[in-house]
């Protein structure tokens, strides 16, 4: 029988590029997002689409009733839905945070929770978490971001320690700059949207300039999709990679070697604080 994968956030960039790798690959695919309509490419793939607001529990509970009906219970869960808010540290409005959090945090791990009794009960299961090298590396005015990916990095790691007795693995990966529509809404901000970063706005719209230019760069995202295949046919997964894989060893050696303070300095320095 197929295994079956649900991927959250899979109307756009990683999500919808790891839907289809993985429907290709013969698993049997669940996409959800918000904007189910956008998903209809995949549904003509042959893949069940569903709506799924991560941020709203009720809309989390009412997809995985319709999933479990139509579908299956999940084997595979692909926690990659997740939102942006950017900002300097000591201004961010709180209502922003807290909503950050709520999607990229607390929804997905009570979206785990509802999917561990059956990977449990099958000595069998994946969830593999998209966290982000802002899960590892602090840069100006991505606090909130990289505060709830920095959250996810533990959660999993614990989680990792305590279901592995049940046959289920955890992994993150961890992507560098990857073609995608996560910046659409920050980058291009007038500066009276900027207003609110008050002492920080010309630099901070230097940084968002940096990062629109990066994001056009980005890799392209089958980089990702190629290691969560990879992590699902693995017998024991490990708990962390770097997409794309050639810049793990780099990764890995520049945080071997470099203190965290110089770490942070460095972040600070490259742009211009
Ligand atoms: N792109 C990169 O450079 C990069 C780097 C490191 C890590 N990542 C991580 O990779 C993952 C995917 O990001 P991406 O770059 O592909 O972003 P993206 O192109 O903006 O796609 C984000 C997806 O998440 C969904 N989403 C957002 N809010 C949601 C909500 N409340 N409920 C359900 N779905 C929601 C969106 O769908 P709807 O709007 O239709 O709901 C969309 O399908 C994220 O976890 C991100 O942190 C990305």
């Amino acid at each position: 029988m197929k295994k079956i994968a649900l991927v959250t956030g899979a109307s756009a960039g990683i999500g919808w590029d790891i839907a289809e790798y993985l429907n290709r690959k013969d698993f049997s695919v669940v996409a959800a997002a918000r904007r189910l309509e956008r998903m209809h490419p995949l549904k003509e793939q042959g893949i069940y689409t569903i709506a799924m607001d991560v941020g709203d529990l009720k809309s989390v509970d009412a997809a995985l009733e319709c999933i479990v009906r139509d579908v299956g219970a999940i084997d595979i869960l692909i926690n990659n839905a997740a939102t942006k808010v950017m900002g300097p540290a000591a201004l961010v409005p709180m209502a922003d945070l807290r909503y950050l959090f709520d999607v990229n945090f607390f929804s997905l791990v009570d979206l785990t929770q509802k999917c561990l009794p059956h990977m449990q009960a099958q000595a069998w299961g994946r969830v593999i978490n998209i966290s982000s090298m802002g899960g590892l590396f602090c840069t100006p005015f991505n606090s909130p971001y990289s505060s709830a990916k920095f959250a996810l990095e533990s959660w999993s790691r614990t989680l990792k320690q305590e279901v592995k007795k049940f046959g289920v693995e955890v992994s993150l990966i961890r992507p560098g700059s990857v073609k995608s529509e996560i910046f659409d809404n920050i980058v291009n901000q007038t500066k009276e949207e900027l207003a609110w970063t008050g002492e920080w706005q010309d630099v901070y719209a230097n940084f968002l300039k940096a990062m629109a230019k990066t994001q056009a760069e980005g890799a392209d995202p089958v980089c990702v999709s190629e290691v969560v295949h990879e992590i699902i046919t693995s017998d024991s997964p490990r708990v962390g990679y770097i997409a794309p894989v050639d810049q793990e060893q780099r990764v890995v050696q520049y945080i071997r070697e470099t203190a965290e303070d110089e770490r942070d300095s460095r972040g600070a320095a490259m742009f211009g604080l």
